[in-house]
C-alpha cells in the first residue's frame, strides 16, 4: 500500500521567511508592520505575539497596538485612521475575531487598501475576484506555495475547496481559478459532499470541522491541503481531514500542526514586504 507524501509547511514557510529577510536586508528601510489586539481572546494573545516575533526576525519594523476590550468602534478606527496616515506604516493586520461592540466589515473597510496586509478589504477582494494584483489573504497565499512545493500540476486540474470563508475558501478559490484549475466550492449544503471529494484532483478542506473529510472521501492520488485547526477535547490539534485514514489513499498531505498554519505567517511577512514595495513604487 503506497501512502502520501507529507507536505512540511514548517520547512516551506521557514525557507519564504528566510527569503523574504534576504530582501528585507537588501532594501535599506525596514517595512513597517503594525497589529492590531482590541481584547484578552487567549489564542489572538498567540498569534499575535507570533506575527510580531517573526516580523520582527525578518527584519521588519513590527510592534502590537494592543487595545483594552472595551475600545469602541470609533476609537478603533481612529488608531486605525492614524496608521492610513503614518508613512512608517506598510502593512496593518487587525486581528480577528473582535469585541461584539465593534463591526468587523467596518473596520476591514477602513484599512487603506494598500496597507492591508490581511488581504481582506473589499478593494483587495474585488481585485482578486477579477483576476487583478493586490493584496491576497496570507492563508490562501500561504497554500499557493504548498501546492507549487508538492509539485502539484494546476493547470486544468479539478480542484475542490470545502468552505466559502471570507478568509479562506472564497480568496483559495479565486487563486486556483486563476492558475487555472476547474474549482467547485462546496459547503454545509452541498449535496453529496462526498462524491464531490471524491471527484478532486486537489482537496482544500477549510470547514473547522474536525476530521469532517474522510480517507473514503479522497479520490486516488488527489493532493490534499488541511487548512483546519481543531483542537479536540483531549487537547490535540486535529485538522479537518481524517489524517491516517487519507494517507493511503492522497498522493501528497498536509499534517496538522506543521502543514498550513506556519505557511500564514510566513505569507503576512511577503504581504508587507510586498506593500513596502508596492507603496514606495520599486517592482519587486
Ligand atoms: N484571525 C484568525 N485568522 C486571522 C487572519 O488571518 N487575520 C486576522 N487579522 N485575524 C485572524
Amino acid at each position: 500500500m503506497s501512502t502520501a507524501r507529507i507536505i512540511d509547511g514548517k520547512a516551506v514557510g521557514a525557507r519564504l521567511r528566510g527569503q523574504v529577510a534576504e530582501r528585507v536586508a537588501a532594501l535599506g528601510f525596514r517595512p513597517g508592520l503594525r497589529v492590531v489586539r482590541v481584547g484578552e481572546d487567549p489564542a489572538s494573545g498567540v498569534y499575535v505575539r507570533n506575527k510580531d516575533r517573526a516580523a520582527a526576525e525578518a527584519g521588519f519594523d513590527s510592534a502590537t497596538i494592543h487595545l483594552p476590550a472595551e475600545t469602541t468602534e470609533a476609537a478603533l478606527l481612529a488608531q486605525i485612521a492614524a496608521l492610513n496616515a503614518d508613512p512608517a506604516v506598510d502593512g496593518i493586520l487587525v486581528q480577528l475575531p473582535l469585541p461584539q461592540q465593534i463591526d468587523t466589515n467596518t473596520v476591514i473597510a477602513a484599512v487603506d487598501p494598500a496597507k492591508d496586509v490581511d488581504g481582506f478589504h473589499p478593494v483587495n477582494a474585488g481585485k482578486l475576484a477579477a483576476g487583478q494584483a493586490g493584496l491576497v489573504p496570507c492563508t490562501p497565499r500561504g497554500v499557493m506555495h504548498l501546492l507549487a512545493d508538492a509539485g502539484a500540476t494546476l493547470r486544468g486540474a479539478r480542484a475542490l475547496v470545502l468552505g466559502r470563508s471570507q478568509i479562506v475558501g472564497r480568496p483559495m478559490a479565486q487563486l486556483l481559478l486563476s492558475a487555472d484549475c476547474t474549482v467547485t466550492v462546496a459547503h454545509s449544503r452541498t449535496r453529496d459532499l462526498a462524491a464531490e471529494c471524491r471527484r478532486a484532483e486537489i482537496l482544500v478542506a477549510a470547514v473547522g470541522r474536525s476530521e469532517m473529510v474522510r480517507g473514503d472521501w479522497i479520490g486516488e492520488g488527489a493532493i490534499v491541503i488541511d487548512v483546519g485547526i481543531n483542537r479536540g477535547a483531549d487537547g490535540k490539534l486535529r485538522g479537518d481531514v481524517a489524517y491516517a485514514e487519507a494517507l493511503p489513499r492522497a498522493a501528497a498531505i498536509t499534517p496538522v500542526p506543521g502543514g498550513v498554519g506556519p505557511m500564514t505567517i510566513a505569507c503576512l511577512l511577503e504581504n508587507t514586504l510586498d506593500a513596502a514595495l508596492a507603496r514606495r513604487g520599486i517592482s519587486g
